[in-house]
């Protein structure tokens, strides 16, 4: 009872605080707000670029004098105390001494650098992801940045469209998630801790489907399509609470996104309710006029802020209008205020009237930046991304007395390489496979092998020589980090073909081969994939690069990643997902959704990964008893370690909808749990059936439930599934 009490006592105590904090900032803004002219209201929107440029039109660098006016809001690229301090001292020279915000895209680790996040996302570890964006908000923040442009929670089908790098992959399901631990890392509890950094989703909305993966096209989808496949994971950042939105360079419906009061205010701001601010993408609202929806700057003004558009990162078209068009009347100052306010709101969450320069302080950050906690964390990141993705000889792991290694490919020396696009990394403190493989005392006998600025195989005598006098091959192949990115589309995503025969000709040596597949995204090497009979895939995996590597080389950590986008067998296959629809003629059959030059089937499905050891799957159940509250069914499956190691498992669970009142895919992964199991061992997995499993939304964005039989598939990847079937009465 006393303790009952207590508790009471404490959440009401909790209750008033927050309480009195909302209405704290609601006080401290408005007031800010009454003694603010026009002119600093505007000044709020626009942000500017300090360091270097990540788009076009990178002369226009913001100028301090400016900030000293109290014109600018918000500075992106610049990072480091001293640079920091220096802009938040002239913004301390305005009237109003309103201090800045400072973002930048810190999107995997900072300075240490993490695995690129498609990377990290094979590691079906939303622990694990959540801790890793906890390190990169700590880090960046003790840099004096208070705010990134992360995370990506696109959904790409597409592996021509170099961005898929920069996600969680083609899931909906699974991107919700992985959004919202990245959220959640980043902000922390509290964003006033001088540890946190606000999150910016991105790319609202539908960025990850550009017609022909070209980046910055075009986007067309019907609403049904946006809002089961695209639209889950924007909604789960903004219901965990991401403080900022980034909208998106493409169109949506034939209106972009920059401008788009359906995506930006009745999405967004009505229906989820989100209290954040919403800054354009690079120049994104100038570009209204390259999308000829606008004139001119002055009507860019009017679309953008009328439909939402908070702040305007780089193009100066606010800036430039903003002020005539209220004076004018053609921009309500109702709807400037509404955009003032948000951004000041977070300016005061962020606990930066207090004290602007909070975030500055060179101690902390001599600290925690590159700290040996960071470069644990990297590592263990690391291990837990890569991909094995086969397995056909008793190679691996490596012996602990294995003797001497035939390492070949420039990729297991080049540093840079390894940190992949958006990359703060300290290319100087990436340690490579090379230098990793060394560190361990074994005998390591390199050569290039092919040349990585033209894919040419060259010196073949001297790697001959590195392998005769080697007791295995370690072949690294795959894309430099400038292949896959922003600006980056591909026509053709194929592993170079000289790359490819050379490890044919490693192969042929007789020499037991493994091949290491770095890259940024789903690639095709279907020469190497049938000849070569191990292959790791380690994506860009930063500044541990080389370590992590070693540790599943060497099975001192057992590989567990999962592929969270499919790889494709040829370009043909492209866009290629699992969660494709039945079609009136579905395949197999000869009336049926095929092709006559090549198998349906991808090179490798969404979830595939294997282990050094292997899983069972057996004693499917439905229990339909005893059932907690808002619970249709559980489902329970035994998985049992039937190999020789202790390992880990992704244990996916599928569910199709028999039928429905519109069509559905063919099934849809719906939870996952990752196991540790001894060998040996055998563990029962249970998963609950909810309605959000089974609903889906209807053309108009409502998240309907539909009675009638579902099938339950579970399973180690999206194809070999055990199934049962349940039906919701
Ligand atoms: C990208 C954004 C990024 C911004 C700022 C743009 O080119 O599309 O994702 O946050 O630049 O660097």
């Amino acid at each position: 009872m006393i303790f009952l009490c207590c508790l009471l006592y404490a959440n009401l105590v909790v209750a008033q605080n927050i309480k009195s904090t909302v209405s704290e900032k609601e006080h401290f803004v408005s007031g800010l707000m009454k003694r603010m002219t026009l002119e600093e209201k505007v000044g709020q929107l626009w942000q500017v670029a300090g360091g270097f440029a990540t788009g076009p039109d990178g002369s226009n660098l913001g100028s301090l004098k400016v900030i000293a006016e109290g014109r600018i809001g918000s500075v992106l690229n610049v990072s480091g105390v001293k640079n920091i301090r220096k802009y938040q001292e002239a913004a301390m020279q305005s009237r109003l001494k309103i201090p800045l915000i400072f973002g930048m895209d810190v999107i995997h680790g900072f300075r240490t650098g993490f695995p690129i996040p498609l990377g990290e996302a094979a590691s079906f570890d939303l622990a694990l992801i959540q801790k890793g964006a906890r390190w990169t908000g700590t880090a960046a923040a003790a840099a004096g940045l208070n705010w990134t442009f992360a995370p990506m929670v696109d959904i790409g089908w597409d592996a021509r469209w170099g961005r898929v790098l920069e996600g969680a992959g083609e899931d909906p399901f699974y991107g919700s998630q992985v959004a919202v631990a990245r959220v959640k890392g980043l902000q922390g509890d509290n964003l006033s801790n001088t540890n946190t950094i606000m999150a910016c989703v991105k790319h609202f909305a539908g960025y990850g489907a550009p017609i022909a993966g070209k980046d910055y096209n075009s986007v067309d989808m019907s609403m049904g399509h946006f809002a089961n496949f695209y639209m889950p994971p924007y909604k789960a950042a903004a219901e965990a609470g991401a403080a900022t939105f980034m909208s998106a360079f493409n169109d949506f419906n034939n209106i972009p996104s920059t401008a788009n009061p359906f995506l930006l205010r009745k999405l967004l701001k009505e229906k989820w309710n989100f209290k954040g601010f919403v800054v354009s993408d690079w120049g994104s609202v100038g570009e209204l006029i390259n999308h000829r929806v606008a004139a001119d700057k002055k009507e860019a003004a009017i679309k953008a802020i009328s439909a939402g558009l908070d702040m305007e990162m780089v193009s100066n078209c606010y800036f430039e209008n903003l002020v005539d068009l209220v004076k004018e009347k053609k921009v309500s100052i109702k709807v400037v205020d509404d955009a003032v306010r948000r951004i000041l709101n977070k300016k005061f969450e962020l606990g930066l009237f207090e004290d602007p320069f909070r975030y500055c302080d060179e101690n902390r950050e001599k600290e925690t930046v590159e700290s040996a906690s960071s470069r644990e964390i990297a590592r263990s990141i690391s291990e837990r991304s890569i991909v094995l993705l086969k397995k056909s000889d008793n190679i691996l792991p490596f012996r602990k007395d294995l003797n001497s290694i035939a390492l070949i490919g420039p990729l297991a020396k080049s540093k840079k390489d390894m940190c992949g696009a958006w990359s703060t990394a300290n290319v100087n403190n990436v340690i490579t496979l090379y230098e990793a493989m060394k560190n361990r005392g074994v005998e390591v006998n390199y050569a290039e092998g092919y040349d990585l600025g033209n894919n040419k195989i060259v010196n073949y005598d001297s790697t001959l020589s590195a392998v005769e006098k080697s007791d295995v091959v370690v072949v690294a192949i795959g894309e430099r980090a400038s292949e896959s990115g922003e600006m980056r589309s591909k026509t053709d995503i194929s592993i170079a073909a000289q790359q490819q025969e050379l490890v044919s000709r490693l192969i042929k040596t007789g020499k037991p081969v493994v091949v290491l597949l770095m890259c940024g995204r789903p690639v095709i090497f279907n020469e190497v994939r049938d000849k070569a009979p191990n292959i790791l895939l380690t994506w860009w995996l930063g500044s541990e690069a080389g370590p992590a590597i070693c540790n599943v080389l060497w099975g001192d950590y057992i590989p567990s990643g999962k592929l969270p986008m499919t790889f494709p067998r040829n370009m043909g296959q492209v866009p290629i997902n699992y969660q494709y629809k039945s079609t009136g003629r579905p395949y197999p059959g000869d009336w049926a959704a095929k092709y006559i030059d090549s198998p349906v089937e991808p090179a490798y499905p969404f979830g595939y990964g294997q282990s050094y050891t292997s899983f069972k799957y057996s004693n499917l159940k439905l229990i339909s008893d005893n059932l907690g509250k808002g619970v249709h069914a559980k489902i329970s499956v035994d998985v049992t370690n039937i190999g020789q190691y202790d390992g880990e498992e992704v244990v996916q669970l599928y569910i199709r909808d028999e039928a429905a009142s519109v069509t559905r895919p063919v099934k849809e992964l719906k939870g996952f749990k990752k196991i540790k199991l001894k060998k040996g061992m055998t563990q029962t997995v249970v998963f609950d059936i909810r309605d959000d499993q089974l609903g889906f939304y209807d053309n108009n964005i409502n998240f309907v439930v539909e009675k009638g039989d579902f099938t339950i598939m579970v399973g180690g990847d999206s194809e070999n599934l055990n199934k049962t079937l349940f039906s919701l009465k």
